[in-house]
């Protein structure tokens, strides 16, 4: 019996947030949009994750715009982005109305499928990001963020993944953001999960080639019946990145499991990203280090962009030399703070501490606030009970700790955001970029109007270039 496997292209997302710092620009993906629309992805990863905060930050450019641009340039194919429940895209829980206007207006402007996660896997956080996700008509990838500790055993994601499909998932997403998930694992946890829930329900595996187990993971995950795959094209693949798509769909070929994707086709696309690389390189913005592969992430635990995170963080405080302590500290941290996967936000957090308690050289001697919060719960249910020692340590004799769903305790945000930002609005959009990154939004913001003749002649000119011939 043939089934055939599902490839969803992460090139223009978690490729380039991976490899290339989130640098790619529009004007570089619009060239191949046509040809990518035509290859018979299951779905292509645009937008979320760090594309957001990067297109205002860095590239001055609209993140609603780059969407809508998407979508017509690819009428023919799922678009689909990584939405951090709760936080959306930001790094701390926002108030429900703003969770669920900013679901409303990504599948208005194009999104078909919306992973959602949750860094604690606490579905409390991804609740209301899943029922507004349904209610606009998206397709709804709960995710599990995987991890390993005493507690992530394969019944506790089995029961995970049952409790997300209760709410309403459509697909479920195993998202193995540090490369941990090892080849025999991939196939057990894939093969329980499958026969727990619905068939309906497709499994989506996610992976990195940080310690270079990533292509074995897929090839086990779907001899147990995983059904979709996320790949990147060659030139910004493997390494801290997904397995690479053309030797994937390459191996697939003729086998039961045919992907059905033209390897010639792709390989016309792939020509195009390497003068993308090429160019991100140059920059300075894709080091030649992001396609090794690093075993360190096995040993430590530590997902691949947070190695380059604490290198850059020791760098600039001239402590270099602190590298490898910092990184045996690492899983030292998670355990105290009851094993959270380390996924944006938890692996920033954890990381940062780790770098206070050795530069200090007294563990928790300082404690930043985002590590008092997570202590406290304010980001959720933990894993596992956090170490006593060390919450008495940061939050003191008598802590309080927030056990209820931390958005429960926020009042609705977005009419206050609005008349924040009354005199830039020119779409609605904006009140919900301007919600999750103020400052950087409005800084935006006033570039856009010094510069409005100028950008809607680029947009019209972009708009002109990707009509269908
Ligand atoms: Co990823």
């Amino acid at each position: 019996m043939s089934k055939k496997v599902l490839v969803t292209e992460t090139i223009l997302r978690d490729a380039h947030q991976s490899q290339a710092a989130t640098r790619m620009r529009l004007d570089e993906m619009l060239p191949v949009c046509e040809k990518l629309d035509k290859i018979g992805y299951y779905s292509i990863e645009c937008w979320g994750g760090a594309t957001f905060d990067s297109c205002l930050r860095f590239l001055n450019e609209d993140p609603w715009e780059r969407l809508r641009v998407l979508r017509k340039a690819m009428p023919n194919t799922k678009l689909q982005m990584l939405l951090r429940g709760q936080n959306i895209l930001g790094y701390k829980h926002y108030a429900d109305d703003v969770v669920d206007e900013f679901v409303k207006k990504s599948i208005e402007n194009g999104i078909d499928i919306i992973r959602i996660f949750d860094a604690l896997n606490d579905t409390r956080n991804m609740k209301q990001a899943m029922e507004s996700c349904k209610k606009y008509g998206g397709t709804c990838e709960a995710t599990i963020s995987y991890t390993t500790s005493e507690v992530h055993t394969t019944e506790y994601f089995v029961k995970l993944a049952k409790e997300l499909v209760k709410m309403g998932a459509d697909n479920i997403c195993i998202k193995d953001m540090a490369n941990l998930l090892l080849p025999y694992k991939a196939y057990e946890l894939v093969k329980a999960i499958k026969a727990a829930i619905p068939k309906n329900v497709l499994i989506h595996v996610h992976t990195h080639n940080t310690s270079g187990t990533g292509n074995m993971v897929y090839l086990k995950a779907i001899e147990a019946g995983a059904d979709i795959v996320d790949l990147a094209l060659t030139p910004l693949g493997n390494g801290t990145s997904q397995p690479a798509t053309e030797p994937f769909v390459a191996t697939l070929e003729g086998t039961e499991y045919d992907t059905g994707l033209e390897l010639n086709a792709i390989n016309d696309i792939s020509e195009h990203f390497k003068g993308v690389a090429e160019r991100l390189k140059k920059d300075g913005f894709l080091s030649p280090k992001a396609k090794d592969t690093d075993v360190r992430a096995l040993i430590y635990q530590v997902p691949g962009g947070m190695l380059s995170n604490l290198y850059g963080q020791l760098k600039e405080m001239n402590a270099i030399d602190k590298y490898d302590e910092v990184l045996k500290e690492v899983p030292n941290v998670r355990a105290d703070f009851g094993y959270p996967p380390l996924v944006t936000p938890t692996s920033q957090i954890v990381g940062t501490q780790a770098v206070l308690n050795v530069i200090n050289a007294e563990r928790y001697k300082m404690a930043t606030k985002e590590s008092k919060g997570l202590l406290s719960g304010e980001y959720g249910k933990l894993p596992m009970e956090p170490n006593s020692d060390v919450v008495k340590k940061v939050l003191g004799d008598k802590p309080e700790i927030i056990t209820c769903r931390p958005a429960d305790l926020l009042k609705p945000e977005l009419e206050g955001y609005k008349e924040d930002i009354k005199e830039y609005i020119e779409q609605e959009e904006d009140v919900l970029s301007y919600a999750l990154f103020p400052q950087v939004a409005l800084k935006f913001f006033k570039y856009r109007q010094a510069n409005k003749a100028r950008i809607d002649s680029e947009v019209g000119d972009v708009k002109l270039a990707i009509q269908p011939v």
